[in-house]
Order: structure tokens, then sequence, then C-alpha cells
């Protein structure tokens, strides 16, 4: 081993193989054997793709990916993937969706695969104006639009429309131009970026002000994924169950406090698809909470209520800005696999399938908090955890868990004493 490192200013360290940076690492953070052997695993990410997918790269991560059974989707049957660390999840998911799938499973749509792009001008002493101006070159930005992309173009997607706003910011104001692109496939996000950039001197020489930033929005509201599904009472326990859900909804639609946790919820089968299939979590988680802050007041994505004959229906909309060429999707082989699971062959299919995991995730879990409780199901499950934590081993886990959940005391300390009894220790 290299002698210890004290600093983190490392020379070249981002030249370095993996291996050496692991390397630097273990001695600049005194790393034991058993850590520096557990960061050296391989998972199933080469790790010569790993380096090249970010930087400075010394291990890779493994998050468990669980199969979502019992998924219609607009008559199809689906097996959904999804990558999280978070137990229950993927359960919820199986539960909720088995509860309507003799009645028709989801049904979806998508408003359209569109991204949106932004150019900030500043520095104009006639906004008005420049906005008119601007959007007079309509035609002439189209065209230099599509010929950053011919291959978009070809596939069917490309430039769509232009868009103005002039805002009010705390310097003054500021012109902001809107490029709308139809992505198709593509998450979208070097295809619009690329398109801005190549735009921005264009937009000073016309206006005469100065262009700073030429990025996406992640307020993707012009690529919904849009979902519905619906649970006849008796399939949920009764008319007492769905009041209490639609209850649980009218919380999150008032009360922002909630609405996080409702959407956090929701969220735990967003990313986890978004996770699996290569797409980036971020750009969804963050379209998704400024989609729910649209009016003003921060509120629930989905919907709930009861028809006419009685059973609940629920809906979501919520951007999906997903895709299956380019980034990791492309690159991960997991994320390839992934979406091999899931058969689809378009990007707006796989929007839809990731609203219906929220949808249904949040069915279950507006179900056990109307009635028993987040906690018994998660305890169990939570247990297998603790359990392994403790040292459990093979058919030790199970049994440590239901001994755990028996005593109502899923535990670290009283896993390790558990653990002991159970071996004839204690
Ligand atoms: C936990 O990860 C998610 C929940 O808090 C969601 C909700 O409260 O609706 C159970």
């Amino acid at each position: 081993m290299s002698n210890h490192i004290a600093t983190s200013r490392i020379s070249g360290f981002h030249k370095m193989s993996p291996a050496d940076r692991l390397a630097a690492v273990e001695s600049f953070a005194g790393l034991d054997a058993d850590a520096v052997a557990q960061l050296a695993r391989p998972g199933n990410l080469d790790p010569h793709i790993a380096d090249h997918m970010i930087e400075n790269v010394v291990s890779t991560l493994s998050i468990p990916i669980g199969i979502a059974t019992n998924v219609k989707v607009n008559g199809r049957d689906v097996l959904v993937p999804m990558a999280t660390e978070e137990s229950s999840v993927v359960a919820a998911v199986c539960n909720s969706a088995r509860q309507c799938y003799e009645f028709g499973g989801f049904t979806t749509s998508v408003s359209g695969t569109e991204m949106i792009a932004q150019i900030q001008l500043v520095g104009v002493g006639d906004p008005q104006a420049a906005r008119i101006r601007i959007l007079e070159r309509k035609a002439e930005i189209g065209a230099a639009c599509d010929e950053c992309d011919p291959l978009l173009l070809r596939l069917g997607g490309g430039f769509r429309d232009l868009e103005v706003r002039v805002i009010e910011a705390q310097g003054g104001p500021m012109v902001i131009t809107h490029i709308i692109v139809d992505t198709r496939d593509a998450m979208g996000a070097n295809t619009v970026n690329t398109m801005a950039e190549r735009l921005a001197p264009s937009i000073e020489s016309w206006t005469g002000g100065k262009v700073y930033l030429r990025i996406l929005s992640n307020l993707a509201d012009r690529r919904l994924a849009r979902a519905r599904a619906t649970w006849p009472a008796e399939a949920i326990g009764g008319g007492s169950v769905r009041d209490g859900m639609i209850s649980a909804y009218h919380f999150a639609a008032a009360d922002p406090y909630r609405a996080a946790t409702h959407n956090k919820g929701i969220m735990n089968g967003i990313s986890a698809v978004v996770l699996a299939t290569g797409n980036d979590t971020r750009a969804v988680e963050a379209g998704a909470h400024a989609y729910a802050a649209r009016s003003g007041r921060y509120t629930s994505l989905t919907t709930w209520e009861a028809s006419a004959d009685g059973a609940l229906t629920g809906t979501i909309e919520v951007p999906m800005p997903v895709g299956l060429v380019g980034g990791a999707t492309k690159v991960h082989p997991t994320a390839q696999a992934c979406l091999k699971i899931l058969g689809v062959t378009t990007a707006a299919e796989l929007a839809c399938i990731i609203a219906v995991v929220g949808l249904a995730q949040n069915f279950g879990a507006m179900k056990a908090l109307a009635t028993v409780g987040i906690q018994q199901g998660h305890m169990a499950l939570h247990a297998h955890n603790v359990a392994i934590v403790a040292g459990a081993i093979g058919p030790e886990v199970e049994q440590l868990a239901a001994v755990l959940v028996d005593l109502r005391q899923v535990r670290q300390d009283v896993a390790t004493i558990e653990l002991a009894k159970l071996r004839g220790q204690a």
C-alpha cells in the first residue's frame, strides 16, 4: 500500500485507474481490508463501463431490483423492474395492482414527448419589443434547431414551437425564450441544450441583449404521463376503506406538509422504475415536485374520488422525461435488460408504465395509512434487514425476522439477543 495520503488534493486522481484511485482513498481514509475488498468487488456493472460513465470512479453500488407483478396497462400485462433500497415499495405495487387487475387494470395516455429549453436574455431596454422580435424569427429558429439533430428529424421529432416570456426578476426584466422540441424516444436533455446554445448568439444579435443561461427546463409539462384505475369498494375492503383513502387524499390536496409525504410515496415507485431503466431520477423528481406546485401551492400529484357506483377511482398526471436511448439507458447493461423485461418500444410507453407505478404506490400507501397503519407491513419487511445486520444467516433470517415481528420490537439490540437465543447461546 502507498504512503499515507493526508490531503484531498490528490494530483492526477482523475487520470488513475479505478483500482489506483481506490488505493489512494484507502490510504487517505485509513480503510480496513474489509472495506477495501467490498469496494473492489465488481457487481453487474463492468468497472470499465462505470469508469466512462462518471468521473473519479472507485467502485459501484448494487441496489436490489424487484419485480412488480399483477400490472396490466391498457390491456397488456407487464412485469415492472424496480430498483430501490426501501422495503415495502415493490410489495405495495404488487398488492395495489392485484386489487384492480380483474377490473381492467390501468389506462394511460401521454400529452406528448416535448421538452422545453430556456434561453435567458438580459440587458434589453425594450423587453416587450425584444420578445416580438424573437417570435418573428420562429421559422428561422425552427430550422436552426432542426439542423442540430438530423437523426431526430428522421425519427419524426424536432422543433415544434416557440414561446417567449418577459419575466420580472430582481435585477430587472428578463426575456426568456422557450424552444419546444419533440425528442421522441430520447429524454432529450443533450438535444435541447445543444439547440439552445446554438441559438444564443442569434438571439443576442436580434435584440442587442446578453444571453446567459441556455438549458432545458425540468418542469417538463409538455411531457405529461397520465394513468387512471378503478377499484370497486368490495375489492378493497369496503366503503369505509374507500372513504378513509379519499380523506387521505383530501388531506394531501389541502396541506403541503402532508402532500410532500404523499408525493414522496408516489416517487418511491416512480424513481425505482426510472433508476432501473437507467433514466435520470433527479430530472423526474424535480419535474414532479415543480408540477405539484404549479398552482402556486404544493399539492398532490394524484386525485382520488368515489365514482357514481361507489368504486374508488384514482388518477395521476406527472411530467415524465424518460428515454430509451442516450445516457445510462443505453450504456448500462442492467438498464437494457430491464427495458427488455418491460417490452416497451417507445419512451411514451415507458412513461405510462412509470406513472402507473406511481399511482399504484400511492394507492398502497394510502390504504395502509387509512387502515392498519404503515408500520405493520413495513416492519415485517424491515425485520429481515435488521436480522441480517444482527448476523443471521440462511434460514435464520426468516426465523429471526418472525420473532422480532411477534415481539413487535424490530430493533437491532433485540435482534442480537434473539439471535443468540435462536442459536442456543443465551
Ligand atoms: C414512505 O417511504 C412513504 C409513505 O410515507 C408515503 C405516504 O405517507 O403516503 C408511506
